[in-house]
């Protein structure tokens, strides 16, 4: 399943994060590719041991930590720094999977990759092409999304980023290990959590049986999560 959620950045960061990142020193990606990934990936990539990309990794991951829906969905147990990305005229990033497991920099502690997640950081219509097309089980799914939205999807999904014919793409992209491996469990999870808020708005948070479906909800989390 694939999650968008709006607004993760506000108009207002998203202005603060380009001010940053237009001044930055952009490298060539393919540094950083893996074998495989190397001869489809062309873009450009930010130094992550380094400003700007540090202060702009940290203000997101603070944001995530307050965000409902990127909790319900992602239940993240572990958060890569985020990275950033740029796509000029011609670049692109053919089809691939991202790596199954990620040393986290600065540490030596290791994730396994269980959503990867983009967040857009320039308006679609400042660009053309960039699109992200995520193969899943119903079909591909093409995305561009308006500068502060976010879409997360399962990293065991092939994707590419389509050749940018005008402007620039920006984006800052990561990975996330969840405390429930299972994609099929955490997406009930996250159906479940989605109606247990509706309800809870409609019935309030003491109605019986919002406490009772409140009550399974954090029952499979006790069976599922791994922490
Ligand atoms: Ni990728």
């Amino acid at each position: 399943m694939l999650i968008t959620i709006p607004n993760v950045l506000s108009e207002e960061e998203v202005k603060q994060f380009r001010e940053y990142l237009d001044e930055a020193q952009w490298e060539d990606g393919s540094n950083t590719a893996g074998s495989i990934a190397l001869n489809v990936k062309r873009n450009q990539q930010l130094d992550d041991t380094k400003e700007p990309a540090l202060s702009l990794g940290s203000h997101i991951l603070k944001v995530l930590s307050q965000n409902p829906i990127f909790i319900s969905a992602a239940l993240p147990h572990k958060i890569y720094p985020p990275k950033f990305n740029k796509y000029g005229v011609n670049e692109t990033y053919g089809a691939h999977i991202d790596g199954s497991l990620m040393q986290i920099p600065g540490t030596s502690e290791t994730m396994r990759t269980d959503l990867s997640a983009t967040i857009f950081l320039e308006e679609p219509e400042n660009y053309e092409g960039g699109e992200l097309s995520i193969e899943t089980k119903y079909g591909i799914q093409t995305v561009k999304l308006a500068a502060g939205d976010m879409v997360l999807y399962p990293s065991t999904s092939l994707h590419h980023v389509s050749k940018v014919t005008k402007g620039a793409r920006v984006a800052s992209f990561f990975w996330i290990q969840s405390m429930v491996k299972d994609i099929a469990q955490r997406e009930t999870l996250f159906n479940l959590d989605q109606s247990v808020q509706k309800l809870t708005l409609e019935l309030g948070s003491s109605h019986q049986e919002v406490v009772n479906l409140s009550g399974i909800y954090h029952n499979l989390i006790r069976q599922w999560a791994n922490t």
